[in-house]
């Protein structure tokens, strides 16, 4: 299977529509976080910089539930898209219907529209075929760099790649090239640390890096149930009971695969679970009781540096403690600087980790922060993102 990207596609005096992921943080109608919006510059420059083209950009943003709701509009990221991309971008009234029609129809050369959130009608998350065809009407090809949304078939992410040729934008080809060959031929030795409150949430992805990962460092909530597995005490820490078994098995597939797991030798414990919390030095794995483990230690870091050291690929993913709260953050600031410091290929996905690489200030000298929560996860599951699968050719 060969995944096509916007160069493959003859562009010349095309109206091209793409479909991003602007869904992007915002606070009082102004966009905080605008890594999203940059991720998709380069596709939307190289699409401009061929001879007589337009361009017709859909995103979502949050969950309007179908409904016309003006707190989910596009208009404040309209406004910082266009100040990143340096020339006006036009807001859409709507995202189907006669007057998107002749808006999309009066578009020059050279000239980007932006559509109202997609998700204002409920035939986009149902990927309806009608909704569909009316979006790839706007376009003589189609073009999908929403690598954020590409494990969501919803009508702009998969539905459209069926009328109309269709390809990869860059930021999707560039999240492909790092993730695949986590999957399936990393350079070794290749470490995971993930992290993150939840088994439930991680385990697909454990069980899926188990086949080709040296070493897996678990931390986070997610670890106590893993300790008490082995038999130590967790206090109050968190416990998933129904995922004790499943658990249990992916040790034994790590071991009968040689592959070193690291769970937590020492923690940071509070009393309680909140920010004013006292944090306590525990010096050994087993947690007291009433104490909740909120943190790594000291001599759990410094046996994750000594795996992390040589590594030549890592893939990082969830956090290590509560690292909102000031206490209890130093285990992920601290696994945030070794990924940095690292010389093999780093790659950092998912909502919480990205956040902390960009909270301590090491995204710049990390290989690839993804673009993508939900969908970083599943496709280090190995799962077919649907947003990609309909971009391949035999
Ligand atoms: C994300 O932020 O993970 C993507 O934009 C997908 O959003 P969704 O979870 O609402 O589908």
């Amino acid at each position: 299977m060969k995944l096509y990207t916007v160069k493959d596609l003859d562009l010349r005096g095309k109206r091209v529509l793409i479909r991003v992921d602007f869904n992007v943080p915002l606070k009082d109608g102004v966009v905080t976080d605008d890594t999203r919006i940059a991720g998709a510059l380069p596709t939307i420059r190289y699409i401009l910089e061929q001879k007589g083209t337009s361009v017709v950009v859909m995103s979502h943003f949050g969950r309007p539930k179908g409904k016309k709701d003006p707190a989910f509009s596009m208009a404040p990221i309209a406004k910082r898209f266009s100040e990143l991309l340096g020339r006006p971008v036009k807001l859409a009234s709507d995202v189907i219907g006669q007057t998107v029609r002749s808006e999309v129809g009066s578009l020059a050369a050279g000239e980007v529209l932006l559509l109202e959130n997609v998700r204002f009608y409920k035939e986009e998350e149902a990927n309806d075929e009608q909704f569909a065809k009316e979006l790839a009407s706007y376009g003589d090809v189609y073009v999908n760099d929403a690598f954020g949304t590409a494990h969501r078939a919803h009508a702009s992410t998969e539905g459209v790649a069926h009328f109309l040729p269709s390809a990869a934008g860059f930021l999707i080809e560039k999240e492909v090239k790092f993730f695949a060959p986590l999957l399936e031929n990393p350079d070794k030795p290749f470490v995971a640390i993930i992290g993150g409150s939840k088994v439930s949430s991680k385990i697909s992805v454990l069980e899926s890096l188990v086949r080709t990962c040296d070493a897996i460092v678990i931390g986070g909530g997610m670890a106590y149930t893993f300790l008490k597995i082995q038999g130590h005490a967790i206090g109050n820490s968190l416990l998933e009971a129904e995922y004790i078994e499943v658990a249990r098995s992916f040790l034994a597939k790590a071991a009968s695969n040689k592959v070193r797991v690291i769970l937590p030798l020492d923690h940071v414990c509070a009393s309680e679970f909140n920010e004013q919390a006292a944090p306590v030095a525990v010096d050994g794995v087993d947690i007291p009781e009433g104490m909740i483990g909120m943190d790594v230690g000291p001599k759990t870091l410094a046996v994750i540096a000594k795996e992390l050291s040589g590594a030549k690929s890592i893939v990082w993913n969830g956090p290590m403690g509560v690292f909102e709260f000031a206490s209890f953050a130093n285990g992920t600031k601290e696994v945030a600087r070794m990924v940095a410091e690292c010389d093999g290929t780093t790659v950092v996905g998912g909502g919480d980790s990205v956040a902390a690489v960009n909270q301590f200030g090491f995204a710049e000298r990390i290989d690839h922060v993804s673009t993508g929560g939900g969908a970083s996860l599943e496709f280090l599951e190995g799962q077919q993102l649907p947003g990609i699968k309909a971009l391949e050719r035999q």
